[in-house]
């Protein structure tokens, strides 16, 4: 478990993943037709990647290193009825196959599938302790976006980690952040949601979100869907390994887009 979990929070105490999970319920997402193609330029700069099985198999190369944390929620999709109703996807003997340094499923609190979604995770981690492989427990809200709010993240967060998870994902909210993080036993990433206006914007909330406690990110259409996506990824990976403020961040964006670092 212990070295697991060190794959992936690197020596800081901070970790950049890159999630490229979003077919599991979108289908071939804008800029991950070919998953495969967008991360390659990419890997050199994440800690992590976040996928499924499907494309772990069919657009990774066998010989990645990179840790992989195995998306093993699923079954819905965004035309069905209700993304909540997820189930698990993957067995513990793929999850270990694949060699996984930890997997990661959605809870839904709130939602009509609240308790199924708990007691996945729940049964999750019983069997992922027994092979030391770490949980983390995303709080999802499915199209509700509105939900992302410091006073519900705290709450799923804290229940997440109760139910066993070894680190959360949550969303980050500009006010009260910190009351989110505080109330959280274990780390906390901050998911990114849909690609925001301005790189500026990215950096400063990724660099408020560390400020308050989280140790780093699960981010990806921001990163991905940008035209610039290796300057996004360096430039946010300077915010959680060096401590750069947004503006630093921006300076060094502008000059990977320039060439000129
Ligand atoms: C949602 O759980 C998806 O699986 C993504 O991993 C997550 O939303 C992070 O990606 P993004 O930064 O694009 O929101």
């Amino acid at each position: 478990m212990k070295n697991r979990l060190a794959q992936l929070i690197q020596k800081d105490g901070k970790a950049l993943f890159l999630p490229i999970d979003h077919g599991y319920f979108q289908g071939p997402t804008h800029k991950l037709e070919k998953p495969g193609e967008t991360i390659k330029p990419l890997l050199p700069y994440a800690d992590a990647i976040m996928l499924t099985r499907g494309v772990l198999r069919n657009c990774v190369d066998p010989a990645n290193t990179k840790p992989i944390i195995l998306r093993v929620s699923g079954g819905t999709s965004v035309v069905g009825e209700d993304l909540a109703n997820e189930g698990l996807i993957t067995s513990i003997t793929e999850i270990v196959r694949l060699n996984a340094s930890a997997v990661s499923m959605s809870v839904f609190i709130g939602s009509k599938y609240e308790h199924q979604s708990l007691i996945n995770l729940a049964k999750l981690v019983d069997k992922c302790e027994d092979y030391g492989v770490p949980v983390m427990a995303v709080t999802a809200v499915g199209k509700e976006l509105e939900k992302r709010k410091a006073r519900y993240l705290a709450l799923c967060c804290r229940i997440a980690a109760e139910l066993g998870a070894r680190v959360v994902k949550t969303y980050y909210c500009p006010e009260k952040f910190d009351k989110v993080v505080e109330g959280c036993p274990v780390p906390v990433v901050i998911a990114g949601g849909p690609k925001v206006d301005s790189e500026l914007e990215v950096f400063e909330f990724v660099y408020d979100g560390i400020q308050k406690g989280a140790i780093g990110v699960n981010l990806g259409r921001n990163i991905w869907q940008s035209e610039y996506p290796i300057a996004m990824i360096r430039a946010i990976r300077a915010v959680i390994h060096e401590n750069c403020t947004p503006k630093e961040a921006h300076d060094l964006f502008e000059q990977v887009k320039a060439g000129k670092a």
